[in-house]
């Protein structure tokens, strides 16, 4: 929902897609305002042609210029670490109007994209986001 969305087009069809929405993470208590990496997905027909890497390049510019951190949860995480994106090892949470609420299921899948503006970070924080409908990360 909202943000900044790319997409891959070929022949008219849309083969691809990658989306950035603002979320605040906070590491150790400190905000962050970072550029949340979103609904990355190439059609299976397009897949490893480099279609997810150009996109990926694209929105990473983005979050550079716009934000002080990228980060993102996925289950894939060899191709974005190709990329730069780093592993979180820290204990992840999310905020919510009933305090933070653990979300360890999601602590192997977070991954965050160090940019110009990134704040020092051991990776190992305790990191949170803003609550959202659906998933958290
Ligand atoms: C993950 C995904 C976006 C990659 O898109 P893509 O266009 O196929 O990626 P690229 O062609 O740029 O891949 C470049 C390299 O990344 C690596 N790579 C690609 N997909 C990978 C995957 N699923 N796991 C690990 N490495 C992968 C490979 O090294 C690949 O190079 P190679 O083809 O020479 O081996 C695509 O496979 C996809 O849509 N998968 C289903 C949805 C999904 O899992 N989205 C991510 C959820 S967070």
């Amino acid at each position: 929902m909202g943000g900044v969305h790319w997409l891959a087009v070929a022949d008219g069809t849309v083969v691809g897609h990658v989306s950035v929405v603002p979320r605040i993470l906070e590491a150790d208590g400190a905000p962050i305002v970072t550029g949340y990496v979103e609904a990355v997905a190439v059609h299976p027909d397009w897949q490893r042609r480099g279609i997810g890497s150009r996109l990926m390049t694209e929105s990473a510019q983005h979050v550079a210029d716009t934000y002080a951190l990228g980060a993102l949860g996925t289950g894939e995480q060899p191709f974005y670490e190709r990329l730069g994106w780093e592993r979180w090892h820290g204990p992840t949470f999310e905020r919510t109007a009933d305090g933070d609420v653990r979300t360890a299921d999601d602590d192997d899948g977070v991954m965050v994209l160090r940019v110009p503006a990134s704040p020092p970070l051991s990776l190992r924080e305790r990191l949170s986001c803003d609550w959202r409908p659906g998933d958290s990360w």
